[in-house]
């Protein structure tokens, strides 16, 4: 049997828990939360009021009582834990819709892209070296007699002046081209000999949009028992294939050096234009034949110098031109690259533009 008293504090307890609710489906945040506790929970709030009706009643009841309002204390308790852990999720869902709209495409990554002269380079070298080609590389400082003198550049000839090259002594210069290579790889090894040398050269050239102080070039050398200009011809037309597309026009036209003998420039039909020089125009205003930028107009590109070994280069390693010839090629990779990418400023490879590589893709 309960008696009035205790009927009127489960009544209390009763209506507490009712606004307590109330109090807590209205607050809308952790603060508010906080609040509620402390007017029902807090030790001067309404659960301690409703305790104090614990000392009226008569004292078998009391530990009855006291455990109901224990255990609707902890309930209460936990509908608070539960209602913050609801408000803490509802905020952060509110400040993701602000901010992130996850259906809205990213920003690009930055990957990064190889250098289109090193793309040129690579790509060369693979060329090669599926036809048994060594790749090698060599010093870009080089002796006078290496670069000149065993190339069969006499010693009065233009490049060799000052104004060409960029002399660090009398006997050193940086390498005008990487012909030495063939000096060097020829002395170190017997022939036969398949290489080609990419790398860095210099000269003495005021710069624009055509030149730079440096650049880089591809050199290939073949030396052996019966080597001749066709085996020249086909390798390059392959490598010019290979790069150009398999439908490229290649061309030999006469030409000097004194390392080869006979000597050839090797162009390569402009795949702009398809070797006419001219390229229609279209605008608004509408179309117009107008001279074609990638080759100037010429339809044909060059690409770079060829021949056959002249005896002497060969004399000056130690090989024996009665017994072994071969032939060599030397072109310029900046060139093959802006053709490819239709780049018409050289200054572009080196003035390092946020996105230059990326863009050409
Ligand atoms: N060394 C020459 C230059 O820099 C290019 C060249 C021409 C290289 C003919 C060769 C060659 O190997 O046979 O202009």
């Amino acid at each position: 049997m309960t008696t009035t008293g205790m009927n009127e504090l489960e009544a209390n307890l009763a209506s507490l828990t009712a606004r307590f609710r109330d109090a807590v489906s209205n607050a809308s945040d952790a603060r508010a939360l906080d609040d509620v506790r402390v007017a029902f929970l807090g030790r001067s709030g309404a659960v301690t009021e409703v305790r104090k009706g614990i000392g009226k009643l008569p004292p078998p009841e009391r530990p009855g009582a006291g455990k109901v309002i224990n255990e609707a204390v902890q309930a209460l308790e936990g509908e608070l834990t539960a209602a913050l852990a609801r408000v803490e999720r509802a905020a952060l869902n509110a400040s993701l819709e602000d901010t992130i709209d996850v259906t809205f495409p990213g920003p690009p990554a930055n990957t990064g892209a190889i250098h289109p002269v090193r793309r040129v380079a690579i790509d060369v070298a693979r060329y090669f070296t599926r036809h048994g080609f060594a790749v090698v590389l060599g010093p870009e400082i080089e002796t006078d007699a290496n670069n000149f003198d065993a190339l069969n550049i006499p010693p009065d000839h233009p490049a060799r002046e000052g104004l060409d090259s960029f002399y660090l002594r009398p006997d050193l210069v940086l390498r005008t081209h990487t012909s030495p290579m063939q000096v060097r790889s020829m002395r170190k090894h017997g022939p036969p000999i398949a290489i080609i040398v990419p790398g860095k050269a210099y000269r003495r050239d005021a710069i624009d949009a055509r030149h730079l102080y440096m650049f880089h070039q591809v050199e290939g050398l073949m030396v052996g028992r019966g080597i001749h200009f066709g085996h020249l011809k086909g390798m390059l037309v392959g490598m010019l294939r290979d790069l150009f597309g398999p439908s490229a026009d290649v061309r030999f036209r006469p030409s000097f050096f004194p390392f080869t003998e006979p000597s050839a420039e090797v162009d390569v039909k402009c795949p702009a234009c398809a070797g006419t020089g001219v390229v229609q125009l279209r605008d608004a205003n509408g179309s117009a034949e107008v001279q074609c930028r990638t080759c100037g107009g010429s339809g044909w590109i060059e690409i770079g110098g060829s021949g056959m070994v002249h005896p002497n280069v060969l004399r000056s390693v130690g090989y024996d031109p009665d017994a072994v010839t071969g032939w060599a090629f030397g072109c310029g990779l900046e060139r093959i690259a802006m053709k490819r990418h239709d780049i018409n400023d050289i200054r572009a490879f080196i003035e390092n533009a946020p996105g230059f590589a990326e863009g050409l893709a």
